[in-house]
């Protein structure tokens, strides 16, 4: 996607299509809006009056044909009746329009950049992120009927009158993020039959080496050596052995801190023997939405080159029921030695993330952040629009709410009460692993992993509200939605400075 600046409507190339934005009835850019009324005699404004087009949020007023140079021209609404309009509200909007341009088969358009929150740069990666997101699908099993269209995919973007210098550097980040997201949501949305523990690590190595971060991939000898037990219990049940993979990109400069991040890759939770009910199994194949999320951060990263040192690990495991499946009732030992009780068989994420944190932190990670479909709790406390974050470290889960707040995803913390820790005690062992109760079950799921943290500032993010969507939605397409990825990119690139 070819990403142009031009200052005057005339520069145009005949037929481009125009997007202009409207908070309510206010226009975002008055001369640009004057010039396109002037231009086509007013009929633009005419044909707002007739529809009683009110500018809101997810209404896109569209003019196929204003005569015979002109392209198409797409009024955007951005009023939102229940948020301030911010940059998300501008990714919102354009995911919308995106959607709109490929059924309408627009590949150029230009636009009427609204700047929010006084930041050019940030207002010009919103719009561009949702209008390359609000593109996505996943067609990889899609069948055409014959004489079908594909769908169309934007090729260029002209921006009116935006800084020349902003552009170059907003342009490639907001590219890189949203290719991130893309292969995040592609991950989830693979079906579990093929994205298997050891197929999720290789496709992990191949995009890590792409961009020259190192990879090492663990098979179930070396996590046995390594004494990850807790891993190794929930894959044994299934034919297809876990894996641990261990991304690590390293700035060419002097590191500003190394970051750890580790993500719940289950390809597919069943629940063990403690089997789910058949509804509750359907989204279950995007239980790696964690690792799908640090995988794709730190694909990003590779490309971005911040002066950050991050290790990425990702837990994948397949949690399924069979003779050799781990049972209610075994014991199993993490690598920092504690001993877990496992009392439920599908609290399998916390087992895995266990040995993953404490790996991390081995290998010198000062900070860690765990990404996880952990509890179904934080959908019922949170709801599918916002993830859960718990912390052993104010300043650590603050830094972390104020990047995802750039980002534009939505987190509202937890508390991580040491006193329930009492539902965690185990007769026979250190801990264990449920309290099978339906007290608390996010913060239950945070207390465990802090018992793996090596001491180190941890943050926690349940992802299992929002990492999938029943209905497209702005720039969500159904199905998985990365959520995660540009939150954690974005932390990077604010460690960096
Ligand atoms: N992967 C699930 C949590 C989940 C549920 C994610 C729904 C996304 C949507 C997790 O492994 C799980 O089964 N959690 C249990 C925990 C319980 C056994 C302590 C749950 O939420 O019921
Ligand atoms: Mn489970
Ligand atoms: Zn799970």
């Amino acid at each position: 996607m070819r990403v142009t600046v031009i200052r005057f409507l005339d520069e145009l190339p005949a037929g481009t299509a125009l997007a202009v934005f409207f908070d309510g009835e206010t226009p975002t850019h008055p001369d640009v809006w004057s010039a396109v009324q002037r231009r086509y005699q007013g009929a633009p404004g005419q044909l707002m009056e007739r529809r009683r087009w009110k500018g809101k949020l997810g209404d896109v007023l569209s003019v196929p044909w204003l005569g015979p140079e002109a392209g198409p021209l797409y009024i955007v609404g951005l009023r939102d009746e229940n948020h301030p309009v911010t940059w998300e509200t501008l990714r919102k909007a354009c995911g919308g329009l995106g959607r709109l341009l490929q059924g309408d088969r627009v590949d150029r358009v230009a636009l009427a950049l609204p700047v929010l929150e006084d930041d050019p740069r940030m207002s010009l990666r919103a719009a561009l992120e949702g209008l390359r997101l609000g593109q996505y699908s996943f067609r990889k099993y899609a069948t055409t009927e014959p004489g079908e269209p594909e769908l169309s995919v934007l090729e260029q973007v002209f921006f009116l009158d935006v800084p020349e210098a902003v552009v170059a550097s907003a342009a490639e980040v907001a590219t890189v993020v949203a290719d991130a997201v893309a292969l995040a949501r592609d991950l989830v949305n693979e079906p579990p039959g093929y994205l298997s523990p050891e197929r999720l690590a290789e496709t992990a190595a191949d995009y890590a080496a792409s961009v020259g971060v190192a990879v090492q991939i663990y098979d179930e000898a070396d996590l046995e050596a390594m004494g990850a037990h807790a891993f190794l219990s929930v894959g044994r049940g299934s034919e297809s052995p876990p894996r641990m993979v261990h991304l690590h990109y390293r700035p060419e400069t002097t590191p500003a801190g190394v970051l750890g991040l580790v993500g719940k890759g289950i390809t597919f939770d069943s629940g063990g023997l403690c089997l789910k009910q058949p509804a509750s199994m359907l989204d279950m194949k995007g239980d790696m939405a964690g690792a799908a999320a640090v995988l794709a951060a730190l694909w990003a990263i590779g490309r971005l080159k911040p002066p950050v040192e991050v290790h990425g690990v990702l837990c994948c495991a397949e949690n399924m029921p069979s003779g050799r499946a781990s049972r209610p009732g075994d014991v199993v030992r993490a690598m920092n030695g504690k001993t877990i009780e496992i009392t439920n068989t599908d609290a399998e994420g916390r087992l895995v993330l266990a040995d993953g944190l404490v790996f991390t932190a081995r290998q010198g990670a000062q900070k860690l952040i765990d990404v996880a479909t952990l509890t179904g709790a934080a959908t019922v406390a949170l709801g599918n629009q916002i993830a859960a974050v718990l912390s052993n470290d104010e300043g650590l889960q603050q830094a972390f709410l104020a990047s995802a707040r750039r980002a534009g995803e939505a987190f509202w913390p937890l508390p991580l009460e040491r006193d329930y820790k009492a539902l965690l005690k185990s007769d026979i062992a250190f801990i264990k692993n449920s309290a099978n109760s339906r007290e608390a079950g996010t913060i239950i799921g945070g207390l465990f992993l802090s018992e793996f943290t090596e001491d180190r500032p941890w943050v926690h993010l349940d992802i299992a509200g929002p990492f999938w969507a029943e209905k497209p939605a702005f720039y969500l397409a159904a199905g998985g939605t990365g959520f995660g990825t540009r939150s954690l990119i974005q932390f990077v690139l604010d460690q960096a400075g």
